[in-house]
């Protein structure tokens, strides 16, 4: 997201505009936490993870008399438009905060979970995926000289997009996720197959999926008499930080610098995307709509180069 803040502010000085920050999300909104941001404000910034800005999960926002509050803070400070990058959330909100007061917005796509309809690709998503491929790269080195199966859950919330490309591009031997029905039958004899060739292997668990998550699943396999050689790693928090990849960095700067440009337009209530390689403006109200995953084919893929 710094990569974004970057751009979003030297290109709203690039085209003599004034840029802000706003700080910890809509409560900075709310509560007038807001700064005028100097060319130097965003240098060194884009190699570090999170946000200089700050973020929060705004429960306050929901209500129209803090909205309100939020939109006479803006006129105060004389802002007349709102980026804001976040998930479906964050759009919902700044779209209804639009409509509410005539206030042009413009959403940019943040989460690692790669789950908003009408964009390909989210800031985030490629840094946490390199970082479980890293991860799993290291426990590959006990799995492999212990001939044990590890559980590795990924974060992702409802999506198991993390999880099935991780699993696709670290050679895992199957893969949890909430969008397919899972055979526990069918992965009691994989695993017993596994650990019966006295083999290693890798099984990425979403942590939205419906067996529970990893430990949940280890259970069950604990039940089944496999505990010997199931081991469980939950990667959590890791996924979510750390130095972002040239994809995250490039991707967050095109982002920032379309949504300034766009908002120059005249434009209102889209967000900025990409789709089939290519930056894109939809309409906000896309991003309300369910996102129906991408590459399921993968799944087949990750069967048939792992079969004995
Ligand atoms: O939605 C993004 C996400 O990273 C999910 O993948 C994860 O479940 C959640 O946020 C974690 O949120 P928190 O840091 O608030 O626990």
């Amino acid at each position: 997201m710094n990569a974004c803040i970057r751009a979003i502010v030297r290109a709203s000085l690039y085209h003599n505009l004034k840029p802000f920050g706003i700080y910890d999300g809509f409560n900075g909104l709310i509560k007038n936490e807001i700064k005028e941001m100097k060319y130097k404000d965003v240098s060194n910034i884009l190699q570090y993870g999170g946000t200089i800005l700050g973020t929060a999960r705004c429960k306050e926002f929901h209500e129209l008399d803090q909205r309100k509050i939020a939109y006479e803070n803006l006129k105060a400070n004389n802002i007349d438009a709102l980026i804001a990058i976040g998930g479906d959330g964050t759009f919902k909100a700044i779209s209804i905060f639009s409509e509410e007061f005539n206030f042009p917005v413009i959403g940019i796509p943040g989460t690692i979970d790669n789950d908003i309809n009408g964009t390909d690709y989210t800031i985030g998503f490629d840094t946490a995926l390199n970082t479980i491929i890293n991860a799993i790269d290291n426990i590959r080195d006990t799995a492999a000289s212990h001939h044990r199966i590890f559980l590795v859950e990924v974060m992702g919330n409802a999506s198991g997009t993390l999880a099935l490309y991780s699993a696709a591009a670290s050679g895992a031997r199957e893969v949890f996720m909430p969008e397919k029905k899972e055979d526990l039958q069918e992965i009691k004899e994989k695993v017993g197959q596994a650990v019966a060739a006295n083999r290693s292997s890798i099984i990425i668990v979403s942590e939205g999926d419906e067996v529970g998550g990893a430990k949940e699943l280890y259970d069950y396999l604990c039940e089944e008499g496999m505990g010997d050689k199931i081991r469980v790693s939950v990667l959590g928090h890791i996924q979510r930080g750390g130095r972002p990849t040239f994809r995250d960095r490039l991707n967050a700067t095109l982002f920032g610098e379309r949504a300034v440009v766009s908002l120059m337009q005249g434009k209102t209530n889209m967000m900025v995307g990409i789709e089939k390689g290519e930056l894109v403006l939809n309409h906000l109200s896309l991003s309300q709509e369910k996102k129906s995953p991408q590459n399921m084919d993968y799944l087949k893929l990750i069967r048939k180069l792992s079969v004995y």
